[in-house]
């Protein structure tokens, strides 16, 4: 078959494969086919290292493997597969990475609810592959890999569908703009379009990681009255006073629900569980006040179940919501996010603890494991053409 005159052929890449649970994680060569129809191919200029990674390399998910890990990123389009030409994507853009590339026809897509894509939740997530049921991966020796929820950033290049690659101003931070591609999609979007928490709400956010920092985040923006977080480590409690929270709760000293109700006597409007344990998710339903909802945005592993009262449930008019991604609609969201970013009314400077190379990556995750590292960018060495804003410097930060 043909390719357009702009598709390169086969490049030799690094990539981070997992081959089964708990395995080491290695860089190795990868071979990368060139983007099909539909497809773009993107140097990935920075990976962020999420907990969902975690839950992978744990085996807390059935995830097809080997896999090349990784589903947070930002980078350049460096080359276009045919049938692009309306995809508004060129060479040289500055692009986020989704991981819910929708497919756009699906009645979920067509009903405005592309994080519900359906040909992603049943075809590129859990078979490990993008549209068309293969995958662009493999090792030198000719064995298929998967892609990782379409994404697969931790590799120096990618080849994702168009709808994967969200085109992102230029003046922003583009290896910072990792995280807007998960933790803080994920998080603002499950305040503002999974809640839509209305100004003067109360809210509590269990768990501060990156997800639950960007709810904190969200929760700001949205004009919360009181913005409750909860977390076992002092470090992020107080990260999450700096970034709009109004009270913390230390969970290894307290009874969170407890020490909500103090705080809050008549219970909270909104609480996100943004870590996914049975514990926090039956404190979050415990939690909520007359109408309120909890928000489940953390993860569990698979084939986990949580308790509630039904009956309280529905006497107090309370609703139980589950987020994923956000609820977003990436093409609109991602790049109101990033303004948001360079407008100084989102950090996400202070949400990365560390900036290291590719190959450090199994070391990334297990201090993510570990309880202290916060977001962890995972830097490639591919830099954007000069004058153009590639690594983030903190003495321009604006607002
Ligand atoms: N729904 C989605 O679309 C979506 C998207 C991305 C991530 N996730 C999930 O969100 C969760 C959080 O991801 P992350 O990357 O922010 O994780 P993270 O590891 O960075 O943060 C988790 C935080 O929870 C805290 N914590 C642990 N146990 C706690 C407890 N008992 N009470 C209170 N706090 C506790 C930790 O100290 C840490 O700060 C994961 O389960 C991840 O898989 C969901
Ligand atoms: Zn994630
Ligand atoms: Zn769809």
């Amino acid at each position: 078959m043909s390719t357009t005159p702009s598709a390169p052929s086969a490049r030799r890449i690094r990539g981070v494969v997992l081959h089964s649970p708990g395995a080491p994680l290695t860089v190795t060569e990868v071979d990368l086919a060139p983007p099909g129809p539909g497809e773009v191919e993107v140097a990935v200029v920075a990976a962020g290292v999420c907990h969902s990674d975690l839950h992978v390399v744990r085996g807390e998910w059935d995830v097809p493997m080997p896999v090349v890990m990784g589903h947070e990123g930002s980078g350049v389009v460096t080359a276009l597969g045919p049938d692009t030409a309306d995809s508004g994507l060129a060479v040289g853009d500055h692009v986020v990475l989704s991981w819910v590339p929708a497919c756009g026809e699906c009645r979920y897509c067509l009903a405005g609810r592309p994080a519900a894509c359906r040909l992603v939740a049943d075809v590129v997530a859990p078979l490990g592959v993008l549209y068309d049921g293969t995958s662009r991966l493999s090792t030198p020796d000719g064995e298929r890999l998967h892609h990782y929820l379409g994404v697969s950033s931790f590799a120096d290049h990618v080849v994702v569908p168009v709808s994967g690659a969200i085109k992102v101003r230029k003046d922003a931070p583009l290896d910072a703009l990792a995280l807007v591609g998960c933790a803080i999609a994920t998080g603002v979007g499950a305040v503002r379009n999974t809640a839509g928490v209305e100004a003067g709400a109360t809210v509590a956010v269990i768990g501060c990681g990156g997800v639950g920092l960007s709810c904190v985040q969200g929760a700001k923006l949205s004009g919360a009255s009181r913005i409750v977080a909860v977390d076992v480590v002092a470090d992020k409690l107080d990260l999450a006073l700096e970034l709009g929270a109004t009270d913390v709760v230390d969970a290894s000293a307290t009874d969170p629900v407890a020490a909500l109700r103090a705080l809050v006597p008549e219970g909270l409007d909104y609480v996100f569980d943004a870590i996914g344990k049975i514990a926090t998710t039956e404190q979050a339903i415990a939690a909520l006040g007359q109408g309120g909802a909890a928000v489940i945005v953390g993860l569990p592993p698979t084939g986990s179940t949580a308790r509630f009262d039904p009956l309280a449930l529905a006497e107090a008019d309370q609703r139980i919501l589950g987020s994923n991604y956000g609820s977003v609609v990436a093409q609109r969201d991602i790049p109101t996010l990033v303004d948001l970013v360079v407008g100084g009314f989102l950090d996400v400077e202070s949400m990365i603890s560390a900036r290291r190379p590719l190959e450090e990556a199994g070391a990334a995750l297990a201090d993510l494991d570990g309880g202290h590292a916060l977001r962890q960018l995972l830097i490639t060495g591919y830099r954007p053409a000069a004058g153009e804003a590639g690594t983030y410097d903190p003495a321009k930060r604006e607002g």
